[in-house]
């Protein structure tokens, strides 16, 4: 199986992670579990974006020195993503010393190539996207879209790298690769993009106004432009220049909200073009949740959703669950009070639920005990549709269908609580009669957790342990999902409250 290289974004740290920060890097975990169960390797790295003059100016506001300012801010995503259960291989920080090394190798190799020009430059510049800004990318008032505010003036020399030599061959690249980003309708979005000349890559800041960066190997004057820095963390994280892990690469799949798609769809494949390293694999691009107002959020909007706030609610399992159900190709809304609602009503009422009360009635009217039945007997057509489904879901998941995944889940939890309505063993005296039936549930179920575990691991592991049951193995080989493979006569865990029913935010 071929091995995947999962990425997200590396985040700024000038503000506390928010729940859009959080979006990406549970998504990358979902997937990252999704792709190992299908018997994937995979490599999944996230991180934090640390210089730049975004990042400078919340340390000057700070007051702290730099490193400390850094080191704290990068602390608190790494332990919220510790929190939200996202088992990352690479934790990278742009200071860190591999990475430095490689923007200076890159920096170095473009030069030698003749490859980069000093030139003077006027232009506007929003600092939220760290990103020059054409008149046309502006809202009628002249304010950049998600920050809503005015871009500066900058009128300075600096060094730029040449892109017209690769516009023709990126055009080439993104309309004959079908499936390279998806959802398939920003394709149409870049090659628009593309039907103008571009303009040259700014790669540098003087070091006057930046001083919060990589310096340039060749002039002490300016630092290295925080976008090509933060970039070539996709590479450093597996080696190169030195010890480049090519194999990794070719299964790179980047995991990007819709902002960021120019900077990685455009910019990134010809700097990977230029340096010779092929482009990236796959992009897989999502959209926004907009916090109050309806617009994205943003710290500096101060329409934020505290994620640890949620998840103190919730837990980690619940806002992973809202986030991979209510993400689809559109922006979405979200509030705490929102993901309390969708929690108690999917996983409190359906799936929390359904394994109490199949569970429940084993322990207190069959002695805590699996039945004692032959299994392939029980609920065959009902086991083999859920086998059947949770296999169709698993081999199609992907980030932008991620919400259908989560429908399934929903479906096949929908149907397991009517079949035990329908069976009501509470009104027939003879157990012999209902135990292939409860045993066919309780196997049922079983899948139905394995087929959640990517989504919520925490409670999967916990439901699985009362059903006698292990997670999916993480060590390598395409995980089935085999009707009747509980064990009669075992023993049920004692019942638990997986998904307690929480009070409405106010
Ligand atoms: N540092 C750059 C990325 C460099 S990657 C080489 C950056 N950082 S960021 O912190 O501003 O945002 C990174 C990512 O966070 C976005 O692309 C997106 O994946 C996620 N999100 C930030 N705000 C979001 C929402 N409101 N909604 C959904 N995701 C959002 O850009």
């Amino acid at each position: 199986m071929k091995p995947i290289y999962l990425t997200t974004p590396i985040y700024y740290v000038n503000a506390a992670p928010h729940l859009g920060h959080a979006h990406t890097t549970a998504m990358g975990d979902i997937l990252k579990r999704i792709y190992t169960m299908r018997g994937h390797r995979v490599l999944f790295s996230t991180g934090t974006d640390e210089h730049g003059q975004k990042n400078q100016q919340a340390i000057e506001a700070s007051g702290l020195p730099a490193e400390e300012y850094l080191a704290r801010q990068s602390a608190k995503f790494r332990s919220l993503f510790d929190a939200l259960e996202a088992e990352y291989d690479i934790w990278v920080r742009t200071p860190f010393a591999h990475h430095v090394a490689a923007v200076e190798h890159a920096l170095l190799k473009l030069k030698q190539e003749d490859l980069l020009v000093k030139k003077k430059y006027s232009g506007l510049y929003c600092v939220g996207c760290e990103q020059f800004k054409r008149p046309s990318d502006l809202d009628a008032e002249g304010n950049c879209v998600d920050h809503r505010v005015k871009p500066v003036e900058m009128d300075e020399e600096n060094y730029f790298l040449v892109i017209s030599r690769f516009q023709d061959w990126l055009r080439n690249e993104i309309a004959g690769r079908k499936g390279w980003i998806e959802p398939s309708f920003h394709t149409e979005e870049l090659l628009a993009l593309l039907e103008n000349p571009l303009e040259d890559l700014c790669i540098s800041r003087p070091r006057s106004r930046v001083w919060l960066g990589v310096p340039l190997p060749f002039d002490a004057e300016y630092v290295t432009y925080v976008w090509f820095d933060a970039l070539l963390n996709y590479i450093s994280n597996v080696g190169w220049p030195a010890n480049f892990d090519a194999s990794s690469w070719d299964g790179v799949v980047h995991l990007i909200g819709k902002d960021i798609m120019k900077v990685h769809c455009i910019y990134w494949p010809i700097i990977l073009k230029a340096l010779g390293v092929p482009p990236p694999a796959a992009y897989r691009v999502h959209g926004y949740w907009t916090g109050g107002g309806g617009i994205k959020m943003s710290k500096s909007l101060g329409n934020v959703v505290d994620p640890l706030e949620t998840m103190s609610v919730v837990g980690a399992d619940g806002l992973r669950f809202y986030l991979a159900k209510n993400m689809r190709d559109k922006d979405a809304s979200i509030s705490t009070g929102l993901v309390i609602e969708g929690y108690n009503a999917d996983l409190c009422n359906e799936i929390g639920n359904l394994f109490s009360r199949v569970t429940k009635f084993v322990i207190k009217n069959r002695g805590g005990r699996i039945p004692q039945v032959t299994p392939a007997a029980c609920l065959p057509e009902l086991c083999a549709w859920v086998a059947k489904s949770a296999a169709g879901a698993l081999h199609k998941a992907d980030l932008h269908t991620i919400s259908e995944y989560v429908a399934v889940c929903l479906a096949i939890s929908n149907k397991l609580n009517a079949a035990f309505t329908e069976l009501a063993p509470w009104k027939n005296a003879n157990p012999v009669e209902t135990d292939p039936a409860l045993y066919g549930l309780l196997d049922c179920i079983r899948m139905l957790f394995e087929l959640l575990y990517p989504v919520m691991p925490q409670s999967s592991v916990r439901a699985l342990a009362a059903l006698g049951c292990e997670p999916p193995r993480k060590d390598g080989g395409a995980h089935v999902f085999e009707p009747h493979k509980l064990v009669p006569g075992g023993a049920l865990g004692a019942e638990e409250a997986l998904f307690p029913r929480q009070k409405a935010a106010c």
